[in-house]
């Protein structure tokens, strides 16, 4: 196992040029797997909504569920950076609950930093947050909060007046203290010139090879969510299709009375 991975950490591998490798985790087993095999930042993304929850959209995530799984993720955690989202009007409504709520966050979790969504509008929640000394991730481009503003789940920045505005809200998030930036869905080139504009690390997805680092959620790169996959992902083994043979499997065995066999059998 290499050192612990910090906030400094992850600031000094932009400056050596080293990539950043964040996966999202949900849960104990997960992240020890993740952990083990080298990722830097665990991110404990309101993607639970949606992704094991079974909720339409990440709205409905509360602060409390949000705690459950960050918890569940430190305990499989040695390594790792852990991020905690803060879920939707936990930090909207006023600079005050911003504040309370990533203090609140941080403290009942055991994580070591949050991410919030937003740019320019954010910049004095993030500043507040920040000067509580609690280190911010932010999130700009497609932000999944947005949704019904947005009109779905789309490329953000396709029209130069929206790249403008999205390279505005970069530098807002930089300037206000962030520690790092995920891109989401934007343009590759868009995300390339952010980068370099930045000093602060970009994370992207959906955003091309030229961010400071990439972010996948786990489930998506394990193809564990069927037969939709956004352009952006990829899945490294279809585990949705060997999950099904493996149940498959024990459904038969147990059906034709082959399992429990003698060797998973107690005895007087
Ligand atoms: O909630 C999440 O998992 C995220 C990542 C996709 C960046 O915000």
């Amino acid at each position: 196992m290499k050192g612990k991975v910090t906030v400094p950490t992850i600031r000094d591998m932009k400056a050596r040029g080293e990539k950043i490798i964040m996966l999202t985790a949900y849960d104990t087993p997960f992240a020890r797997i993740l952990d083990e095999v080298g990722v830097d930042i665990l991110l404990v993304g309101d993607s639970v909504g949606s992704v094991v929850a079974g909720y339409p959209n990440t709205l409905p995530v509360t602060i409390d569920e949000m705690i459950y799984h960050t918890k569940a993720v430190i305990r499989g955690t040695k390594r790792a950076l852990v991020v905690i989202d803060m879920p939707f009007m936990s930090y909207q409504t006023s600079i005050e609950d911003a504040k309370r709520n990533a203090g609140h966050m941080i403290k009942h979790s055991g994580a070591e930093a949050v991410k919030l969504e937003g740019g320019a509008k954010m910049k004095e929640a993030i500043k507040a947050i920040v000067d509580i000394d609690i280190p911010v991730m932010g999130h700009i481009g497609l932000t999944p909060q947005s949704i019904h503003q947005m009109g779905g789940y789309k490329v953000q920045g396709k029209i130069q007046q929206q790249r403008q505005k999205i390279l505005e809200d970069a530098l807002a998030v930089e300037e206000a203290g962030a520690f790092s930036l995920v891109l989401e869905c934007i343009p590759s080139e868009l995300a390339q010139e952010i980068t370099e504009k930045l000093s602060i690390p970009t994370i992207g997805i959906g955003a091309g090879v030229h961010c400071d680092g990439q972010v996948l959620v786990i489930h998506d790169l394990l193809g564990l969510l069927g037969d939709f996959r956004p352009k952006f992902v990829k899945s490294y083994v279809d585990l949705r299709s060997i999950i099904s043979q493996a149940v498959e499997q024990y459904i038969k065995e147990v059906k034709e009375g082959v399992f429990p066999s003698e060797q998973h059998s107690f005895h007087l």
